[in-house]
């Protein structure tokens, strides 16, 4: 097939973009001709890219999208540019058991999870259906398919992530319009998501499961969504594909029973 040629003017938004899997997309989205505009609480690692990709136009906004002002903020900077593809990627967890994890990090969680992604795909989703082109990308989880005992408010949060982006995607091909909102799924990634989530500084990453490269997940989940027609949501790798036909086939208490035994030896 050939190649899209992207118009020099056009602009991606990637949101956590300072580290982990949403710098990764920028380096792709740049690799794919795309000016980018990165936004995290510190996006200035967005420079090293510069060097790199001249030619290209890279922003970094400093906002902290926890704090709800900031998406309206962001949403109008947002309209002196064409943009094409808006990442929802900033998110973070909090490990631990319910009766015992910290409310205040739970509802800052909440806040950037669910109450920021919600606001910026429906402000995206409003431009993207009147200029009828334009993806949302929202970055959910595996964590999507199970409830996690351990992990609770985490794996809620990416539930919500799931289905909101499936039913307006579903909405979208309905009304006929070329507008999406996909969303991606990823399994555990070596990032510093887990430092934050399990409140250390240097936590040991712990998994049972073959982890993908950041980079090549970034590479693979994003011309998967970049490219599906159809489908509402991306599963990439065999042992996500697995476990997403295990969460669904196998009776529930089983699947919690492992998920808890999972998560309550993470630490
Ligand atoms: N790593 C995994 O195993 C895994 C698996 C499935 C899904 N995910 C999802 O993938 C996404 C990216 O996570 P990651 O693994 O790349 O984690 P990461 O390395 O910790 O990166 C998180 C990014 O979000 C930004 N961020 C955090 N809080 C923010 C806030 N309040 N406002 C704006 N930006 C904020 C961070 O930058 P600042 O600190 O500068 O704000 C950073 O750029 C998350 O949605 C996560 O839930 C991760």
């Amino acid at each position: 097939m050939a190649k899209k040629i992207i118009s020099k003017d056009k602009y991606a938004v990637v949101t956590g973009a300072s580290k982990g899997l949403g710098f990764e997309y920028c380096k792709e989205l740049l690799k794919l001709g795309y000016n980018i505009i990165g936004i995290a609480r510190d996006a200035s690692s967005l420079e090293s890219l510069k060097e790199q990709f001249g030619d290209k136009d890279i922003i970094a906004w400093n906002y902290d999208l926890s704090v709800f002002e900031n998406n309206k903020i962001v949403i109008d900077k947002c309209k002196d540019f064409d943009i094409e593809i808006f990442i929802n990627n900033a998110g973070y967890g909090v490990w631990g058991y319910f009766s015992q994890s910290d409310v205040e990090q739970e509802m800052n969680m909440i806040d950037l999870n669910i109450k920021s992604l919600h606001f910026l795909t429906k402000e995206m989703i409003k431009k993207f259906v009147k200029q009828n082109y334009g993806r949302v990308i929202n970055v959910g989880s595996m964590a999507a398919f199970t409830p996690a005992p351990v992990f609770a408010s985490y794996y809620a949060s990416k539930a919500y992530v799931f289905s909101l982006g499936v039913a307006i995607n579903t909405e979208l091909k309905k009304t006929k319009s070329k507008a999406r909102v996909i969303t991606v799924c990823p399994g555990p990634l070596k990032t510093d998501f887990w430092n934050r989530s399990s409140n250390q500084k240097e936590a040991k990453y712990k998994s049972t499961i073959k982890v993908m490269k950041t980079s090549t997940y970034a590479r693979r989940s994003l011309k998967a969504a970049l490219k599906v027609k159809k489908k509402n949501f991306i599963i990439t790798g065999f042992s996500n594909k697995l476990v997403k036909k295990i969460t669904k086939w196998a009776p529930m208490g089983m699947v919690l029973n492992s998920v808890y035994n999972y998560q309550r030896k993470r630490k």
